[in-house]
């Protein structure tokens, strides 16, 4: 029974290793790292890819998310409203302003925040100073809805486009939808580093400007600090490997699509019961759903299931890779327990966090390997009916 992997990587190193491994050793040799050349021209190529006017390159995607928020004007005590179903850093990186996480809901087809729901929370709480939505798998969020809401009330709208490295909406790119985007590199993203590493987006200068300087502590000219910032630079090595990568991204991201589109064709063809959206009472499973605005980038391929845990149990026997991108909401998280929610207050996050399961994903994954991952969720329902 042959393995198929969640990712792996290795795949990849075989298209662009030895050109990575160069340009990091050019890096080591000449001991440029720190700022090195490469890391300004990273920022520039891809800011440029992006149609943003501003790029920061940083140390994560954490810390791209904090500098965002921080150099859009996020200041302590202020309200941010963002979705409970994302992973820790979208809200972490709020409290680490010292401002304060408002959840809204999110639309339980796209998996992202809701903007109708953002528009009730806007109403009780007319305070609230930023939205900061994630582009949750690759799909942005919808910025119609939310650049509609942003001139009525004023706010300011930071997006976490850590998982959406290419994703568009209506043809503009993630990373110059907002006021400033954070992007993240970690390894298993769609734009992958050798490691840690990150990047802010912005088309104000003023935004930008502020950015770069918190992210050298505070400092403009060399040891005379103007505010207080913090160390969160990207090391040259891995600018200088994203820099590689950055030749590669649309042709991955395309082979993303395919892929996803090929799971698709295959589980409309499984004899399964396939819902294309939520999961209605009789179906199996329910196919991603994308937004006919969104261009998709395919960080993630999710489905939602009856009986993941059982499903993903029976995966993990046959040797397939599996993800759960999140088993619990923000919300119900212990960290943010003085948050004061309690369970019921999100129910589509709620739900999805019962009912999502990523299947294996990356650019190189064969067909061969899709229709196995394929006939053995089939395999797992047909069994459960007997
Ligand atoms: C939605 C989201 N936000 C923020 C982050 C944080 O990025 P990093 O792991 O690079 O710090 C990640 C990735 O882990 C993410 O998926």
């Amino acid at each position: 029974m042959s393995a198929v992997p969640m990712l792996d990587l290795a795949r990849q190193y075989t298209t662009v290793g030895e050109e990575c491994q160069a340009a990091v050793s050019e890096v080591f040799q000449q001991g440029r790292f720190i700022l090195g050349k490469e890391v300004s021209e990273f920022e520039m190529q891809a800011a440029a890819m992006l149609g943003a006017k501003h790029g920061i390159a940083t140390s994560s995607g954490t810390d791209a998310l904090w500098l965002a928020l921080e150099a859009a004007g996020v200041k302590p005590g202020d309200k941010v409203v963002t979705t409970p179903f994302s992973f820790f850093a979208t809200a972490s990186a709020i409290l680490r302003c010292g401002a304060r996480p408002v959840f809204a809901d999110i639309d339980a087809a796209t998996f992202n925040l809701s903007p109708t729901e953002v528009g009730y929370v806007l109403e009780r709480r007319p305070e609230v100073k930023a939205v900061l939505p994630v582009h949750l798998y690759g799909q942005c969020a919808d910025f119609d809805a939310l650049n509609t809401l942003k001139q009525k009330h004023g706010l300011t709208l930071v997006e976490d486009a850590a998982q959406a490295f290419g994703a568009m909406w209506h043809g503009t790119t993630a990373g110059s939808l907002g006021d400033a985007a954070a992007f993240s590199f970690y390894p298993t993203k769609n734009l992958s580093a050798w490691g840690d590493a990150g990047l802010v987006t912005a088309n104000d200068d003023a935004i930008a400007d502020r950015a770069k300087m918190l992210h050298v502590h505070g400092m403009r000219v060399r040891y005379y600090h103007e505010t207080v910032g913090w160390n969160a630079r990207m090391d040259t090595a891995q600018a200088a490997v994203l820099l590689i990568k950055l030749r590669y991204i649309a042709q991955w991201n395309e082979q993303r699509r395919a892929v996803a589109e090929r799971y698709s064709a295959l589980f409309r063809a499984s004899g399964l019961a396939v819902a294309e959206t939520v999961l209605e009472h009789a179906a199996d499973l329910a196919l991603p759903w994308t937004d006919p605005r969104a261009t998709h980038v395919w960080h993630q391929y999710v489905i939602r299931c009856r009986k993941r845990d059982d499903l993903r149990a029976h995966l993990t026997a046959n040797k397939i890779g599996s993800e759960i991108y999140y088993p619990l909401s923000l919300h119900q998280q212990q960290a943010l327990n003085h948050l004061d929610y309690v369970e019921g207050d999100f129910p589509h996050s709620e739900r999805a966090a019962r009912e999502v399961l990523a299947l294996p994903i990356f650019p190189e994954l064969r067909e061969d390997e899709q229709q196995r991952v394929v006939e053995t969720i089939a395999q797992f329902y047909k069994e459960e009916r007997l």
